[in-house]
């Protein structure tokens, strides 16, 4: 077996990325001469500083103004004024969550005028998806397969965020997400580390922008810094207990990517990892991301993540846990107040060196550097700017644009859509139908009330608006007198119906684990008597993760999945559904047959017992009850053609260090111009580890007018095939490889092979 050493980051994330880091605006900008803020600058200051000064400038508290008090488990900030107080006293380097730039104006206008050293403040905040303008969820905007994508609508989040004072978003959060039980797959890319990686890094680029000093930059934050996803029974802060290889070969991908792209921040995750609570992980903040990634910038601890290691058993009180992050890398402690209060007693006593102390104050204070805050502390505050830069006609054009390319079409029976604009009674029901749960339940700063529902961006995509009925039917999870009753009669008045149902926002997100990822029963009710009436049925589902259908919704004749959509929700699908635009977007996330096949992710591995296709057997790896395969695969989406696989071109063999070109004809065997996902897919047939079934590998959106028929490439490199061995080396073993170019992980496509060879 042939083995060898190769960085990680060059092997697993590609050339680009590494490039990306050589030029990251944060190693620039800490590096600039123009800026009187300077390394030089930052150890001058860091000499005048009392130890109680430095424990400060490492205690992040929630903003006393604004969602931030609130969005969490809530801590005592004292007020508006009190936290003044407190930030010109310097015990706190700055606050998050918190509303506007009149408030962040009063804290830092303080502080740069009465504290003593005059040390700005750093505000954080959750923009995740958007700050006034609420793009797609991330897992929606992951369907998009179009990272660039999510580029562009994070540098919209951060020029708005940023014009209200924010320098800092918690963002992007890149867990991968293999069990839909969890709620929090809603904020990330999906179950794929390759698509992972290529969105945590788009959004760094997105967030941060070309020049971090810039008005409009806001520092990244990759999170959960790791394997938050990865939690048994996807019960959120729950234990992870995982393999070397899978942490190494899965859930790491997308950190490093994000990490690669120049994020200047991460956070250490809740959890732990086989044993050892994150935010006390030696190995994990200092080892890996300090020595082998080389990461510059600083680790947040989670809110009270540093306190919680006690409730773990991983510290014995509030001082140990101060003392157990610190020197496990923790540079800052978000929301618990432990490294202000512990901190200088610890370094008094011998128990923390100062110069591990003075090593995360550099870390905060150079970030604060890099952001231009030394330079003028009131950079991203203005009030002028702040009212003028909100929900801009483009921003909102560019959220119309990603909630169009983030509806997955997956079942379109007989051609049932597009709809088209006239001509057809339609009913829109359920009780997605209004203004409701349209932002998601992870976008702080937006507002339901603001988004386009369903019902009006349909109203005004139709010829007759005076043809659409709209009836709720139920609430989300309780019924309402004569809902149902008033449903059916609409179906039946109706040509078509539009049921649009789903989970609520408050059913994913953060401590949202679901045991049963089902729709809740009253709307299972509801969509079988709408069903019973015979009228053809649109289900619009409305989501946060992927869900197990069942009965009249799964065998509607047609299924979108919406997601949680934003501010341009109704126009964005809207515009699928009459089809002004093809739909493009594919599943990031595998919706199994039945919750109890969750964790179910398709890059799972073969057992010596595989089911073969074909009817169920016994003595197979398979469910009583449900096959072992997904109902809906990761990477299905369908547009409003078909389209044909054929002609696959490669080599026999791929030489040793090398590359091979892979390539396919893809035809548009319909009537409609398309945008199509070619998947490439691959598989190690024999290693000394088994290997999964199927690995992403490359994809490529591609536009077929009617007919039309290209000829779609990929690069399939040595390093793409690498994978940890039994000792944890990075790997790659000559051999036999499968490939497939394909529409999802589980659809034909063509499929042939290449050899590895080490001649
Ligand atoms: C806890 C969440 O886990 C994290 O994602 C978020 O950034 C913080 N709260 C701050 O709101």
């Amino acid at each position: 077996m042939d083995s060898l050493r190769i960085s990680r980051r060059s092997a697993l994330l590609g050339a680009t990325m590494v490039a990306a880091w050589s030029t990251s605006p944060l190693r620039a900008a800490i590096a600039a001469t123009a800026s009187r803020a300077t390394p030089a600058f930052v150890d001058a200051l860091i000499g005048q500083m009392t130890l109680k000064e430095k424990a400060g400038q490492l205690n992040l508290m929630p903003s006393s103004w604004g969602p931030g008090p609130t969005i969490n488990p809530i801590v005592d900030t004292g007020g508006v004024d009190k936290q003044i107080e407190d930030a010109v006293a310097g015990k706190i380097t700055g606050v998050f969550n918190g509303n506007g730039a009149e408030f962040h104006h009063r804290l830092q206008d303080a502080v740069t005028r009465r504290s003593r050293l005059k040390i700005p403040l750093l505000f954080g905040a959750d923009v995740i998806h958007g700050y006034r303008t609420v793009f797609p969820v991330p897992l929606a905007e992951a369907g998009s397969f179009e990272p660039s994508l999510a580029e562009r609508t994070s540098r919209i989040a951060a020029t708005e965020a940023a014009a209200a004072g924010i320098d800092w978003t918690f963002a992007p959060m890149v867990d991968v997400a293999r069990d839909a039980r969890w709620g929090r797959g809603v904020e990330g890319s999906g179950e794929d580390p390759w698509l992972g990686t290529l969105f945590a890094g788009a959004r760094v680029r997105g967030f941060q922008g070309k020049d971090l000093t810039a008005a409009d930059a806001v520092l990244s934050c990759i999170k959960h810094f790791a394997a938050y996803g990865a939690a048994e029974a996807g019960l959120d802060y729950s234990t992870v207990d995982i393999s070397p290889q899978t942490l190494h070969d899965v859930l790491l991908p997308p950190y490093e990517a994000g990490f690669a792209a120049g994020a200047g921040s991460g956070m250490a995750s809740f959890n732990e990892i086989n044993g050892i609570p994150s935010t006390g992980n030696h190995w994990l903040l200092n080892k890996l991301l300090r020595d082998e990634w080389k990461f510059p910038g600083f680790i947040v601890s989670d809110y009270t993540g540093d306190q919680e290691m006690i409730v773990h058993g991983y510290a014995k009180d509030d001082r140990d846990a101060a003392r157990l992050a610190i020197l496990a890398g923790c540079d800052m402690g978000m929301a618990s107040n432990l490294y202000y209060t512990y901190l200088p007693g610890l370094v008094r006593d011998g128990l923390v060196p100062e110069a591990v102390l003075d090593q995360s104050v550099r870390r905060v204070l150079s970030a604060k550097a890099a952001l231009g805050l030394f330079d003028n502390p009131l950079r991203r505050i203005d009030t002028k700017r702040e009212a003028a830069s909100m929900r801009r006609p483009a921003s909102l054009a560019l959220a119309r644009e990603a909630a169009s390319k983030s509806v997955v079409l997956l079942k379109n029976e007989g051609g049932l859509l597009p709809l088209p604009r006239a001509g057809k009674r339609i009913a829109l029901i359920g009780p997605h139908a209004g203004q409701n749960d349209l932002i998601g339940p992870w976008a702080p700063f937006g507002d339901d009330a603001k988004c386009v529902s369903f019902e009006t961006g349909i109203r005004t995509a139709m010829g007759d608006p005076k043809a659409l009925s709209v009836v709720r039917g139920c609430e989300i999870d309780k019924p309402i007198a004569g809902g149902i009753d008033a449903a059916v009669a609409a179906a039946r008045a109706a040509d078509v119906v539009l049921l649009a149902v789903g989970e609520g926002q408050f059913m994913s997100g953060e401590s949202q684990s679901r045991s049963s990822v089902t729709l809740p029963q009253v709307q299972r009710d509801l969509a079988e008597a709408v069903a019973a009436t015979g009228t053809p049925v649109v289900v619009l589902l409305r989501n946060g993760r992927a869900l197990a259908l069942h009965g009249a919704v799964r065998d509607a004749r047609a299924i979108m999945v919406t997601w949680f959509l934003g501010s341009e929700a109704g126009n964005g699908l809207a515009d699928v559904l009459f089809g002004k635009v093809s739909p493009s977007a594919r599943l990031p996330v595998s919706f199994p047959y039945e919750s109890g096949q969750e964790p179910y992710y398709y890059y799972h591995k073969n057992s010596g017992r595989a089911q073969p296709p074909g009817p169920r057997q016994d003595y197979k790896t398979q469910f009583r009850e449900a096959p072992n395969a997904a109902l809906y695969p990761f990477g299905h989406g369908l547009t409003y053609s078909t389209v044909e696989y054929a002609g696959l071109e490669l080599p026999a063999t791929m030489p040793w260090n090398g590359a091979i070109e892979i390539a396919a004809r893809l035809t548009n065997t319909g009537a409609v111009a398309i945008d199509e996902v070619a998947q490439l897919y691959v598989h190690d047939q024999v290693a000394s580890m088994t290997r999964p079934v199927r690995l992403l590998k490359g994809f490529a959106k591609v536009h077929l007018a009617p007919g039309e028929s290209k000829r779609v490439t990929f690069r399939l490199a040595f390093t793409d095939l690498l994978f940890s061995n039994a000792d944890g080396k990075l790997t790659v073993e000559p051999g036999a490889f499968t490939v497939w170019v394909a529409p999802s992980a589980q659809a034909g496509g063509v499929t042939g092979a290449f050899s590895l060879v080490t001649g």
